[in-house]
């Protein structure tokens, strides 16, 4: 009985995770564990602009490379950047106790991060961070307030602060449009994300994706046999499905005598 309580009690742990960083609305992300691209274009940006101070610390170089379809030499030439080799652990160099001096929290490793808090939170996560001149590193997130991250996504993203924006209204839940000509009705709110155009390299739109092929790349991270249950999963099923054809067969046979 205490053993089953004990298992409940995990079981629920990702629910308390989740529950931790405020109520701010996560936005959806749909994750496609068979896009290749996106994960390899998701691990290089994990490779730039992560692994700086955060690990992949379960996950080795050369099955990533293997699962992903990346060569071993790029993978070595672009995504390691120490003096790894292939077949080694993604850790990094930074130590926990620095890290812990220069951000007042050390960058926890992420190869199960995508269990931990889900999809969505790091989509919106990772979109949400924006200037705000009280914190030590000048900057805050929605999801996570008083995050000890800096914003290293600033350089893609452009500059996000918040801002006063149109907003549609909604009310009871529904987007309000006007009866007559059919357009959204909005109205000014100020306490809204706004990007400063043209401060960062991205458009909105690719700011996004590139976040989403990143956000695959953790999911896959943090579920590598996924894809390989997929594979092995269709041939179970044409396995079944042959199967089947033999057991139907043989059963004709077996009662054939008995009717
Ligand atoms: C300059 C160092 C630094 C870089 C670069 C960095 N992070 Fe972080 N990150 C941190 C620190 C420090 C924390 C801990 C924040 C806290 O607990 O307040 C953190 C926390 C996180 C968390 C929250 C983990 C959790 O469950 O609590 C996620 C997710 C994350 N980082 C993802 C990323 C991703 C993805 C990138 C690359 C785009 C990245 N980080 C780049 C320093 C960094």
């Amino acid at each position: 009985m205490k053993k089953l309580f004990a298992a409940l009690i995990f079981a629920a742990m990702p629910a308390f995770a989740l529950g931790a960083g405020g109520n701010y609305p996560l936005d959806k992300v749909d994750i496609d564990l068979t896009d290749k691209a996106a994960m390899q274009d998701g691990l290089r940006t994990f490779a730039n602009y992560c692994m700086g101070c955060h690990a992949a610390k379960f996950q080795r170089y050369e099955r990533v490379a293997d699962d992903l379809g990346v060569p071993h030499e790029l993978m070595l030439d672009n995504v390691v950047f120490n003096d790894a080799k292939i077949g080694d652990h993604m850790k990094i160099g930074m130590r926990p106790d620095d890290a812990k001096a220069w951000f007042g929290a050390t960058p926890p490793d992420l190869t199960l991060v995508a269990r931990v808090r889900g999809t969505d939170w790091l989509y919106t996560y990772l979109r949400t961070f924006y200037e705000d001149p009280s914190r030590p590193l000048g900057a805050n997130n929605k999801v996570f307030p008083n995050v000890g991250m800096p914003n290293v996504l600033a350089g893609l993203q452009g500059r996000q602060y918040i801002g006063c924006k149109q907003v549609q209204v909604v009310e009871d839940g529904k987007k309000q449009f006007d009866p007559l000509t059919g357009t959204p009705i909005t109205h000014e709110a100020c306490d809204q994300l706004t990007v400063e155009p043209k401060t960062g390299e991205l458009s909105e739109e690719q700011f996004d994706e590139k976040i989403k092929n990143l956000v695959t790349f953790l999911a896959y991270s943090a579920n590598p046999v996924k894809l390989e249950s997929q594979r092995i999963g269709t041939y179970v099923l044409l396995y079944l499905a042959f199967f089947f054809v033999f057991a139907y067969l043989l059963k004709r046979e077996y009662w054939k005598d008995v009717h």
